[in-house]
Parts: C-alpha cells; structure tokens; sequence
C-alpha cells in the first residue's frame, strides 16, 4: 500500500514541466556568498531577508508555501530513500541546502521534529524563488519598472529584474504537470493548461492578478474562505414545487477547484414548524474530479468541477414543508483523508514518528472545512406572488 502511495508520486513527478531553465531541478547549491557580505546578506534564511523585507515575510509566514514542510509530506520522507525525498522536495522545499539539512537532521533520528530539520522546515521560501548562486532574481523593479541587472549601492549587490516573475509560466514549475501524463486527457494537476484556456486569462490576467494583487505574497487559495467566495456566485430560488441553490464559477481563472483533492458539495435540506432540518430530506451535489488507482493505472471516475462560467445547482422538493436551508460545503483536503493518509494509516507501523505525523496531519484535513452561502429559502404560495 505504501507503494501504491510512492506510484501515486512517482507518476506525479515524472509529470512535471521544468521548461524554464530558472525552474531545473535539483536546484543547484548557492556556492559561497561574496566575502564582503555581512552575515545577514549572505544567510537563506526567511527571517534574514524579513528584515530587509518585513512586509514579504509577514505574508509569506501566514501563506500555504510558508507551511510546505507540512506533517503530511515529513511523515512520508521519512518512509523514503533520498532520491525519493529530493523528489518531493523539488516543489516542498526546493534549495539544494534544504535538503542537506533535512538529510543531516535523518542522521540524527530526529528528523520528524521541525526544530531539527534547520532550513527544510522554511518550505517553500524565499530563496527558492528568488535566489541562483546567491543572486537575487524578482520582478522588475517597482520604483523605476527596469530589467536586468541592477547594482547601485544596494544590499545584497542589488538584483535582476526578470519578466518572467510576472507571468503565470514562473508557478507552472509546480502547479503544472506534463501533458502526456494525462487520465482522460488532463493530467491531476493542469492549472496553467486550464488558465490559458480561461476567458480571465484573454482579459489579461495571470496567477500573480488574482493570488499576489500587488505583489502580495499571500497565495491565498481553496483554504481561504473568502477567497473562494470571491470566485463564486450563489444563487438562490423557489417556485412552488421546489427550492435551487446554484453556484457560478464567476471569479476562478481555472476549473473550480483545479486540483483532485477538494471535495465541494451543494447541500439543501427542508425545515420542519421549529426551523429544524427534517430527518431524510437532504440533497446534495458533488462538485470533484475523482481518480482513482488500481495497482497499475489511474482513473477518472468522474470530474464534475467547474470551469469558468459553469454552474452547479441542487434542488429539493417542498412536499409538505415551507421552509428550506441551503449551503456550500468545502473540504479542501478530502482525498488526503479519504485516500492517501487512509492508506498510510493503516499501513504504517502504529507507533512510530511517521505514523504519529500523518495522524496530525490527517486531523488537520478535518479542520480545514468550512461552509459558504448558507441561506434559508421560503416556499412561494401556490397564487404566485412570489418575493
Ligand atoms: C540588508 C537588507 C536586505 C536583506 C537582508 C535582503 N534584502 Fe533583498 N533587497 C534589499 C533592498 C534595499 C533591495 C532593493 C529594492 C529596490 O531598489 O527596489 C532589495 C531587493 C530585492 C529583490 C528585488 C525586488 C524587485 O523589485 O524585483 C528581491 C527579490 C530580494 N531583495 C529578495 C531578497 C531575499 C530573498 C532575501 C533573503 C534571502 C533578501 N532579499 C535579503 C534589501 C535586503
Ligand atoms: C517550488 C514550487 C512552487 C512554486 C514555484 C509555486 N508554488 Fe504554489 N504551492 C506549492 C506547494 C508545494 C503548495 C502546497 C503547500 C502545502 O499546502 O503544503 C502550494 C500552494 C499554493 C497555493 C495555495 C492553494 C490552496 O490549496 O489554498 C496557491 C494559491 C499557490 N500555491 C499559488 C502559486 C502561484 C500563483 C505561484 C506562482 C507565482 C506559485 N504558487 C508558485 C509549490 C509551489
Ligand atoms: C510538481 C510539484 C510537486 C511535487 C514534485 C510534489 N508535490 Fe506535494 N504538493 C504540490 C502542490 C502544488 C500541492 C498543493 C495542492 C493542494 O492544494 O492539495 C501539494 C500538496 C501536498 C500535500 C498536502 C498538503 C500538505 O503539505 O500537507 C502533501 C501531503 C504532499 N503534497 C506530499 C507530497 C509528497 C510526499 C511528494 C513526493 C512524493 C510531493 N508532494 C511531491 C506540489 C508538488
Ligand atoms: C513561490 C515563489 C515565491 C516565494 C516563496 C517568495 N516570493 Fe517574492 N516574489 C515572487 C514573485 C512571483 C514576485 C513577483 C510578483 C509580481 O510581480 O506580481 C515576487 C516579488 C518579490 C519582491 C518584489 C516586491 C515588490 O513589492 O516590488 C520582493 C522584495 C520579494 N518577492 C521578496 C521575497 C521574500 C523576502 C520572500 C520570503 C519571505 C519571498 N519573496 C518569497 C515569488 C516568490
Ligand atoms: C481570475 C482569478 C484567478 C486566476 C487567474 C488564477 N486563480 Fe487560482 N484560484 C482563484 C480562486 C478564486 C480560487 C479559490 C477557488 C478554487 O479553489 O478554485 C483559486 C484556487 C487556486 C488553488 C487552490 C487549489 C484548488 O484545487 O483550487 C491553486 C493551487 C491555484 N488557484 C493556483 C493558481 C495558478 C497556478 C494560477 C495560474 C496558472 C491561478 N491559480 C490563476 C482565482 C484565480
């Protein structure tokens, strides 16, 4: 089972596109910084460049890249070989010193605990994106919009300004896998393919628009509330026969949602005389890309997310009752719970590190659902003088 779990990865992997050279992995180390730097110039650590840059690691701190060294990903790595741990590491904790200390940290057995794992505990931070050889690469510059390289008397020997900070290609290094790696013709993760094809990508906007509005490094997604919110519209309504609840995917610039692990479903169930939901009489729709392995090859069993400008609606009859509720639910790490942490919890042994993360982890896929658009709707009268 855990090498179903390791396939499931593997296929994953061989999948991603790394067409930008910046994006090769492994990454390279940086080598050594210029001697003339202080300290804090040449450290990779996230904290280091937050003095410079407050505002970038105050965001980034709160962000899902911050949190990329998650109990769910350790409590594989420590299941797995090197080679397979830098694997994951390529989109997790990409620089090449991370993976160093985390491998030093399994020297010491204590790799499970974050306080041991040095600079791999950072995830997906700074330097990565940012750093090749101690250079700093970004976005061209806010002050004067230049490009290249750009000294001056500035920290760290200035920066390049690069283009490709701004285009969705710069994310494609991990929110996008090959195309000969599909099942039914898209593979598990196909967010740039899915952009490209958005009428928000025609009207000119990119992941940076709608996940860094002014540079933000936020990255807010399917985990925020209100971001989600803000990519839908409800809407409710009731003839006398019954009650709809219907969502449109207004504000998403990819199918909703673009991976196969959330779980959303439309849910309406009628109300008795105390506004109490009545035993039995719930509906519900699943929006979900649902996959599947079977030892050898992966399955589409069903995919009904949404793509831009599509909706999904459920509807219940009123029978005998007046009153309704309807409301969205989202589970944004359901195949984690119901597939890959079911697998490794039955299959690791009870009392060990690894089995002890994915536990902590597979809690945390409980806590991170929520609800949107919860409304009650009232059954019209028979004469049509509808509200
Ligand atoms: C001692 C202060 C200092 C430290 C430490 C520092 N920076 Fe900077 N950084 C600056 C200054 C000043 C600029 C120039 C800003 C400008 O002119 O637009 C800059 C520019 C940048 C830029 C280019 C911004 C753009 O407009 O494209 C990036 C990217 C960057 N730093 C990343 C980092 C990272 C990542 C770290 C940590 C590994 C770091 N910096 C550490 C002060 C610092
Ligand atoms: C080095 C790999 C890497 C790069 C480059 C990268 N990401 Fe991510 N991103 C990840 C990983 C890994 C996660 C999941 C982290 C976790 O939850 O453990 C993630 C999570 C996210 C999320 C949160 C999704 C959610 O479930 O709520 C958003 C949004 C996101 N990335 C957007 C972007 C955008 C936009 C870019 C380009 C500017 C980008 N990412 C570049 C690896 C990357
Ligand atoms: C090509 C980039 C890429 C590679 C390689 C990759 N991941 Fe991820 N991983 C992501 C992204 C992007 C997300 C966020 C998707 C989501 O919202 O579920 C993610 C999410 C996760 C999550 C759920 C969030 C969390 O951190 O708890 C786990 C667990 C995980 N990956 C484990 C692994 C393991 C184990 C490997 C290696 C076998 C691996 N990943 C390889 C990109 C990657
Ligand atoms: C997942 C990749 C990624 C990570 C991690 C990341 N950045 Fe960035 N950063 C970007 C991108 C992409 C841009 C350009 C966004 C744009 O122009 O829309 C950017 C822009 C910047 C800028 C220019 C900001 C401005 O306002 O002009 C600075 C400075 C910077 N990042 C510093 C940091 C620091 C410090 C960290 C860590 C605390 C960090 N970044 C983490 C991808 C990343
Ligand atoms: C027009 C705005 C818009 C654009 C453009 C956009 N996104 Fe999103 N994205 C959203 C919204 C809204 C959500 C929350 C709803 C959802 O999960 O689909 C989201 C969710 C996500 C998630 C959470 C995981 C999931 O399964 O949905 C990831 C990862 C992500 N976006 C990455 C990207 C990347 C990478 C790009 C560029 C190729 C991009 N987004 C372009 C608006 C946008």
């Amino acid at each position: 089972m855990i090498r179903l779990i390791l396939l499931l990865f593997a296929f994953l992997l061989s999948g991603a596109v790394g067409a930008e050279e910046y994006w090769t992995r492994p990454l390279k180390p940086q080598g050594k910084a210029p001697a003339a730097w202080s300290d804090l110039e040449a450290s990779l650590d996230p904290r280091s460049c937050g003095a410079c840059h407050p505002d970038k690691l105050a965001e980034w701190s709160g962000s899902l890249h911050a949190k990329a060294f998650s109990p769910g990903l350790v409590g594989q790595l420590l299941t797995f070989s090197k080679e397979e741990t830098q694997d994951c590491l390529d989109c997790h904790a990409p620089l090449a010193e991370q993976a160093a200390a985390f491998e030093a940290a399994r020297k010491t057995g204590k790799a499970h605990l974050s306080e041991a794992q040095g600079l791999a505990a950072a995830g997906n931070s700074c330097g990565g994106c940012h750093l090749r050889g101690h250079q700093r690469f970004g976005p061209p510059q806010r002050s004067t919009g230049a490009l290249g390289p750009i000294k001056g008397d500035l920290p760290h020997g200035g920066f390049t300004g690069d283009a490709d900070f701004e285009r969705s290609e710069f994310c494609a290094a991990c929110h996008q896998f090959a195309a000969d790696q599909a099942i039914n013709g898209k593979p598990l993760e196909n967010t740039v393919a899915e952009w490209r094809a958005s009428p928000q990508a025609a009207a000119g906007q990119n992941c940076q628009s709608c996940h860094m509005p002014d540079r933000q490094h936020l990255w807010r997604g399917i985990h925020d509330p209100v971001t989600t919110a803000a990519g839908l519209t409800p809407k409710v309504s009731a003839d006398h026969d019954k009650a709809r609840f219907a969502v449109t995917s207004t504000g998403v610039g990819h199918a909703f949602p673009t991976y196969v692990t959330p779980k959303v479903i439309l849910h309406a169930v009628l109300l008795d005389g105390a506004n109490k939901p009545k035993q039995g009489t719930e509906a519900t729709y699943v929006i979900q890309r649902r996959v599947e392995f079977d030892g050898s090859d992966w399955h589409e069993i069903s995919d009904t997310r949404l793509l831009p400008g599509q909706s999904a609606a459920v509807e219940i009859n009123w029978r005998d009752a007046t009153r309704a509720k309807v409301w969205l639910e989202v589970q944004p790490d359901d195949f984690y719970h119901s597939v890959t942490y079911a697998q490794l919890r039955r299959d690791l042994p009870k009392a060990g590190a690894a089995a002890r993360l994915i536990a902590e982890a597979d809690s945390r896929t409980r806590s991170t659902i929520y609800t949107l658009f919860a409304a009650e709707i009232a059954r019209p009268s028979a004469s049509g003088d509808r509200p």
